[in-house]
């Protein structure tokens, strides 16, 4: 590769937020908004091959996301149902592997079926590669990890000296993921609610304005050219 060539983020993750204004500013229920909001989703990983963005992980679901109203929680988890029916095939065909990261035991049996057949639909590919976090939590997952780690220390297969925050990561959700390079927040407000915790380290951020239905291919393209002008140190000092 070109060393001069701008470096993009390869990994962008997104907090689709603003969803429910966007509705609600045109008088409609709130799950108008999140139909918009699943539109973008599809025309943001259509932008991604040109953009250099082979990884994109999208927030759609969170762990504290149970506490909406029941009507809003059934409408979101049907909108994914039918989500997934309906795109797979254009998901297949253009490339995209799609994975699925956060706590499925709490998912109904027929949305999480029709998860495990998009994972496994999509295996082979490898052009973008959509993960898709539902009902994920980053304290949840950082804690489900540690389960996991736990058990294997007290199977004696890991001796706790030998572990580091590597040994950690590899029982994450996104254990075979990059760490994302820049994370997205729609709809102006400026947190991240527990999303990528362990991995957004050293993530550059964006906080924009713009409510999640109304985001653009073009501003989502700004904001990938803006990363390319950042510099990045990883908390090393660069002459
Ligand atoms: C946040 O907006 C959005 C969500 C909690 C749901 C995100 C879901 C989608 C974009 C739907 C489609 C996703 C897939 C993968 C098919 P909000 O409801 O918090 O908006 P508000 O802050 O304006 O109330």
């Amino acid at each position: 590769m070109d060393s001069a060539a701008p470096k993009g983020p390869g990994h962008v993750a997104v907090i689709m937020d603003g969803n429910g204004r966007w509705a609600q500013k045109r008088g409609r229920p709130r799950l108008f908004g999140h139909q918009a909001g699943a539109r973008r989703v599809r025309e943001i990983v259509a932008a991604c091959p040109d953009l250099g963005v082979k990884y994109l992980t999208i927030f759609a679901f969170s762990t504290e996301n149970w506490k909406r109203t029941q009507a809003e929680v059934s409408g979101l988890m049907s909108l994914f149902r039918r989500y997934i029916e309906r795109e797979a095939r254009t998901l297949f065909e253009r490339g995209v592997r799609v994975r699925f990261i956060g706590d499925r035991m709490k998912l109904d049996e027929k949305l999480v079926r029709l998860m495990d057949e998009l994972e496994l639909l999509t295996a082979d590919n490898d052009l973008i590669h959509l993960t898709v976090a539902l009902n994920y939590g980053g304290r949840d997952e950082v804690a489900r990890a540690t389960k996991r780690l736990a058990r294997e220390v007290a199977a004696g297969r890991i001796d706790p000296e030998d572990v580091d925050a590597e040994t950690l990561a590899r029982f994450l959700d996104t254990y075979v993921l990059p760490d994302p390079d820049l994370v997205i927040r729609t709809s102006g407000e400026a947190r991240i609610s527990n999303f990528l915790l362990w991995q957004s380290a050293y993530s550059e951020y964006e906080f924009i304005e713009t409510l999640w239905p109304d985001f653009t291919a073009a501003e989502f393209a700004k904001l990938v050219a803006a990363f390319q002008q950042r510099e990045r140190r990883f908390g090393a000092v660069v002459s």
